[in-house]
């Protein structure tokens, strides 16, 4: 049968989206089907006028964009302050009715799978989600599209600041996103051969930086990379800023300036310099790697929804694509880094500080 999808992009953007929404394109054109562009996120939906346009294999799929990071459709990020979950889901209802969709495709995390989720509960249409975020902390599944590329941007920056650190004996601290999760710190400080990665998961004394770093002196080398994730917290356990964003959630960054004076108060073999890398690490061209997984994801989106499967978002999972419903992935929660990991062990292996790991 017929169906007419709509797709739309939500939360923090990353690379890899415009290449998961033409995935879905290409092949849901290939079953006859149309597919409408919602734009930024569920506004297009819920705002009226809506917001939207009607994507073809000819006007999207054959032009640049796939290529591209960002989200060519927009995206809506949380810190935009929401009416009532009842009131959204009326509009949500009524916006599905106008634009006559009989499926909405959501490329976003855990939180847009979930809200999405609750928005159309008892109503006739199909949600399939799609997973992508440079934090690669969305439940049950193994990767999201957008992280390998932000692993990426950070491994590289960490080799660029190698450069500069090792010409002027110093030691730079790197602070990249991720929120309560690890990953993109523990996947570039490891890419980077970096001497210390500060997660979330691990807590770590200031003394076990100082004596990684006299190690390495002692070594005969004169310069280290210390990668932390912005979501550490302080020595004595506290987050550094207390800035919330409009839905509630804690807005992260500066820790690395702590961790700088911190560092440079005990201890002076090696000036200590700070970069706080942002939201560059959400852009940067879309590694094959993220290209493949959003065809894939794509393709197995509207493969679901021909199936007639409903509410459930699609995964990786030991080398599969299969799909887990969404009340599994909010249960879930969010997935932290595992402090068993080979990618743990082989930090701790190669003699990197990664805190006081048991
Ligand atoms: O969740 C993705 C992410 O990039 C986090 O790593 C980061 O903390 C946050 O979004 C930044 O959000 P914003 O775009 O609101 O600054």
């Amino acid at each position: 049968m017929k169906k007419r999808i709509g797709i739309l992009t939500s939360g923090g953007d990353c690379a890899g989206l415009n290449a998961v929404i033409s995935s879905v394109v290409q092949a849901a054109s290939q079953k006859g089907w149309e597919v409408l562009g919602i734009h930024n996120g569920t506004d297009g939906i819920t705002e009226t006028p809506h917001s939207y346009e009607e994507l073809t294999v000819h006007n999207f799929s054959d032009s640049p964009w796939p290529r591209l990071s960002g989200s060519y459709l927009g995206s809506l990020n949380k810190g935009v302050k929401m009416e009532s979950l009842e009131a959204m889901s009326k509009k949500f209802a009524q916006g599905i009715k106008d634009l006559k969709l009989d499926a909405v495709v959501v490329v976003g995390g855990d939180g847009s799978m979930n809200i999405v989720s609750n928005y159309c509960k008892g109503l006739d249409v199909q949600v399939i989600g799609i997973p992508k975020t440079i934090d690669n902390d969305t439940p049950v599944t193994e990767f999201s599209v957008g992280f390998q590329t932000a692993v990426q941007v950070c491994t590289k920056a960490v080799d660029d600041l190698f450069l500069t650190a090792r010409s002027h004996n110093r030691a730079i601290i790197m602070e990249v996103m991720g929120r309560d999760a690890g990953h993109l710190a523990m996947h570039s400080a490891l890419a980077g051969a970096a001497d210390v990665c500060l997660v979330p998961e691990i807590p770590y004394t200031i003394d076990g930086i100082i004596n990684k770093l006299k190690a390495v002196k002692a070594s005969g080398r004169n310069n280290a990379i210390i990668v932390v994730s912005e979501g550490i917290k302080t020595e004595n356990g506290e987050h550094m800023s207390n800035k919330k964003n409009l839905v509630g959630e804690a807005v992260y960054g500066g820790i690395s300036q702590y961790l700088t004076d911190e560092i440079s108060s005990r201890y002076n073999e090696f000036q200590i310099r700070s970069t706080t890398l942002g939201h560059i690490q959400r852009s940067g061209t879309p590694v094959a790697f993220d290209r493949l997984l959003a065809y894939v994801y794509g393709a197995k989106a509207v493969e679901l929804l021909e199936k007639g499967v409903n509410r459930h978002m699609v995964i990786w999972k030991a080398g599969h694509v299969e799909s887990a419903s969404f009340d599994d992935i909010v249960k879930e929660g969010t997935t932290k880094l595992n402090t068993h990991s080979d990618y743990v062990k082989a930090a701790q292996a190669l003699g990197m500080y990664i805190g006081e790991c048991k």
